[in-house]
């Protein structure tokens, strides 16, 4: 088996060229307006809100929009509810504006989808919202929460960081919930470097949104609460400009290369590829991939290192769950059954904006490789890992490697 012709990194972000923008980006700092929401900012925000179909606000990045997105919801103490099976953004951003996140499981390991009833058995005097996340950019089963939320007198936020441009009964997200978010980090498949933005089509939580996102003052006037500074920068948005008119065709190519990585994935055994639930087109962030150890012929960490020696790099995302991290140890005893064996054997493929079939294929044979080894030898296969801290069998059932 050859090695890839050039690393295939876990992402791979695609900007437009510098000529496309530089004029306007000279203009920008020879006139001097290049802070405080100038010229370029202010048409990305229009551009966006008109695109996503909900009204938007840009911030210089995804965590600072969500912590801004909570503050504008009311939220300052109390509870909230949300996934463990996330980036550590998520429960951070809870106990940044003062409210304690509560984790909740998720339904199971393919759609990865936060579990509506496991959500409303947590909920208590002390609930105050429900924050879920659109895990590798497929969609919350919004319906389902909305409902209980609105059962509850809760707010429902959805921290949709990786899944712009993931579309729910054709509809794109972002005005699906009180208020949404998303990231434009280079790591996201719509990417302004670094930015994120808040959407909402509650006009008075857009306007504290607002307000907060300039130290909690509007043009200069009173300021009835303080505020941060989460503006964005010019160039995040004259490259999101830019962005925005090439990106249909990358979503496009995203979900092409995920369904071909399917077809091929699907004859070797022992892999689960994650699956959109009826009505959702995901973005498709990353393509997470459950490893069962004994199917397989190895575990996940053993595939991981595997990979890395045919230049295939691949992710343990979200891997340990954010309820075994140390910050949140006053959880620990909380069992998340369905998140834990996910979390522990799950591994993300690379997708890019640009991929090829080439490289879909490649990453295929890779993998399947890797798995013929591991059946033919399976020491040489348990080695060839290098990085399985798994004293089994590789043909073992899988073990999680508890942190
Ligand atoms: C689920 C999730 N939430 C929040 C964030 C934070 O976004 P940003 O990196 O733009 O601050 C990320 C980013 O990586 C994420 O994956």
């Amino acid at each position: 088996m050859p090695r890839a012709s050039s690393p295939l990194n876990i992402v791979r972000p695609v900007f437009p060229k510098a000529e496309q923008f530089l004029a306007a980006f000279e203009t920008a700092l020879e006139t001097g307006q290049v802070a405080n929401n100038s010229r370029w900012v202010v048409e990305f925000e229009k551009r966006l809100s008109e695109y996503l179909g909900v009204p938007s606000l840009v911030f210089c990045n995804g965590q600072i929009g969500m912590m801004t997105m909570l503050r504008a919801a009311g939220i300052t103490g109390g509870e909230v509810i949300v996934p463990s099976f996330t980036f550590l953004a998520t429960p951070h951003a809870v106990r940044w504006v003062g409210a304690e996140p509560v984790f909740a499981d998720i339904l199971d390991d393919q759609t990865m989808r936060l579990d509506p009833s496991d959500v409303e058995r947590r909920i208590t005097d002390r609930t105050v919202a429900i924050l879920a996340v659109d895990a590798y950019g497929v969609a919350s089963d919004y319906a389902a929460l909305k409902r209980i939320a609105e059962r509850h007198t809760l707010k429902f936020l959805v921290d949709s960081a990786p899944s712009f441009g993931t579309r729910v009964d054709g509809q794109l997200v972002g005005g699906f919930a009180d208020a949404q978010m998303f990231s434009f980090h280079a790591t996201k498949p719509f990417a302004t470097m670094e930015g994120g933005c808040v959407c909402s089509h509650d006009p008075e939580l857009l306007a504290r949104v607002k307000a907060l996102r300039n130290f909690g003052q509007v043009d200069g006037a009173d300021c009835q609460e303080p505020g941060l500074n989460g503006k964005m920068l010019e160039i995040s948005a004259l490259i999101g400009i830019e962005q925005l008119k090439t990106f249909e065709p990358a979503i496009a190519t995203r979900r092409r290369s995920v369904e071909r990585m399917r077809s091929g994935l699907s004859q070797i055994p022992g892999l689960a590829v994650a699956r959109e639930p009826e009505g959702v087109e995901a973005n498709w962030m990353l393509l997470p991939v459950v490893v069962d150890a004994a199917q397989f012929g190895m575990d996940r960490d053993a595939l991981a290192s595997a990979l890395e020696k045919h230049d295939v790099f691949v992710r343990k995302y979200y891997s340990p769950p954010c309820h075994h991290m140390t910050a949140y140890r006053a959880q620990k005893d909380v069992t998340l059954e369905v998140t834990e064996r996910t979390a522990y054997n799950v591994v993300a493929l690379p997708l890019y904006n640009d991929m090829t079939d080439e490289e879909c294929d490649f990453i295929v044979a890779a993998i399947q490789h890797v798995h013929l080894s591991a059946l033919i030898a399976p020491a040489q296969g348990r080695s060839s890992g290098g990085g399985d801290r798994s004293s089994t069998s590789p043909l073992a059932p899988s073990r999680r490697s508890m942190p």
